[in-house]
């Protein structure tokens, strides 16, 4: 299994994902700041792993802690955990995973500073097992609703490289392949990060599952062709009514997704679901910088001086969702209710 990031003695290992797919490198953050980097430089990307990430971020900062006692330890976690709540906006695993670090903080407060730090390693390291658990039930869940064979369509990289292993919407075409179904993948290549030409590709092609890489604009084409039996895709959020968020484009293929008639679904952990967010007008949409889109692989691909914009996000409405796929089960339209009723239900395996 590819290892998106992993805790090690030294810091937090992470495949450097700007040099996929010519480089396979591995890179090391030494100190908390240095994850902060590495989520913000997009070495490690994609909601999941953001928020692994930034738990073993905070436990790396927790550890090399010099405070004597739990009230400047306290003081140093708000320290840390501000500094890797500025990384990314959009995610909101990377706040759930700060929140339950900072939950585990309280709830072992009483106890010796050593013991409270390997606590801290220890959770962080237990989200990491969690995450690719609830990947594979979500496969499991998921896998029923792919077409028994034809084309599926996917937005971005929702896969091993997203999460810590397995993948979300890629989590589950490969358990829909490994139950038999006869599936080719379609990768929109995902300007302009290039994450599914890049990413979703370099792993479908390790793994051996048939891909093939289209640019963006190509995605309608190809669904009025009859090649799309099927869209999943993965979230950075998910708002209480079912709105969602995910890498920009995502919005398009959804509405090119109904008006041929294709099923667009939505595969992510419960940590994506945000229901304190009511709706998707709500979720805070990243802006990253100008030069991901007048430069193409360090060239210049638009005049000096243009403007630009370069949200990194949209959200799709609900009504574009056939289901959400989450490893507590499927939620479906209504979403306010569905994803009220997952929310009370126990982890379904
Ligand atoms: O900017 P990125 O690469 O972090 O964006 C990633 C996405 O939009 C993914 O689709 C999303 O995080 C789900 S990953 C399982």
């Amino acid at each position: 299994m590819i290892k998106t990031l992993e805790w090690t003695d030294e810091g937090v290992r992470f495949i450097d994902q700007t040099r996929l797919p010519t480089e396979e490198v591995y890179v090391l953050s030494r100190t908390y700041r240095e994850v902060a980097d590495a989520i913000r430089t997009m070495i490690v990307r994609g909601a999941p792993a953001i928020g692994v990430a930034a738990a073993m971020g905070v436990a790396l900062g927790v550890k090399q802690s010099t405070a004597t006692d739990i009230n400047a330890l306290r003081s140093e976690f708000d320290q840390i955990a501000k500094t890797i709540g500025e990384t990314r906006p959009t995610a909101v695993n990377l706040f759930w995973a700060i929140r339950r670090m900072k939950e585990k903080l309280q709830a072992l407060s009483a106890m010796p500073l050593p013991q409270i730090k390997a606590g801290l390693v220890r959770e962080a390291q237990q989200m990491l097992v969690e995450d690719i658990a609830a990947n594979e039930a979500m496969g499991r869940h998921g896998a029923t609703l792919m077409p028994s064979s034809g084309g599926v369509l996917t937005h971005c990289n929702a896969g091993a490289l997203a999460t810590c292993g397995y993948g979300t919407a890629l989590g589950v075409i490969r358990a829909a392949i490994g139950s038999g179904k006869q599936i080719h993948v379609f990768a929109d290549e995902t300007r302009p990060f290039l994450q599914g030409s890049r990413l979703t590709a370099w792993e479908l092609m390790k793994d051996g599952i048939p891909t093939t890489v289209i640019a963006d604009n190509m995605a309608g084409a190809m669904m009025r062709q009859g090649k799309i039996k099927a869209v999943v895709v993965g979230a950075d959020r998910i708002a209480a009514n079912g709105d969602v968020a995910n890498k920009i484009g995502t919005y398009s293929v959804a509405v090119l997704a109904r008006e041929h008639g294709i099923p667009f679904y939505v595969a992510a952990p419960w940590s994506t679901v945000d229901l304190n967010t009511p709706t998707g007008e709500q979720i805070p949409i990243e802006q990253r910088s100008a030069r991901e889109v007048t430069h193409h692989a360090g060239k210049q691909v638009a005049p000096d001086g243009v403007n630009v914009e370069n949200p990194a996000f949209d959200v799709t409405p609900n009504k574009y969702v056939a289901a959400i796929i989450t490893e507590r089960g499927i939620a479906r339209a209504p979403y306010l209710e569905s994803l009220q009723e997952l929310e009370g239900a126990a982890v379904a395996g």
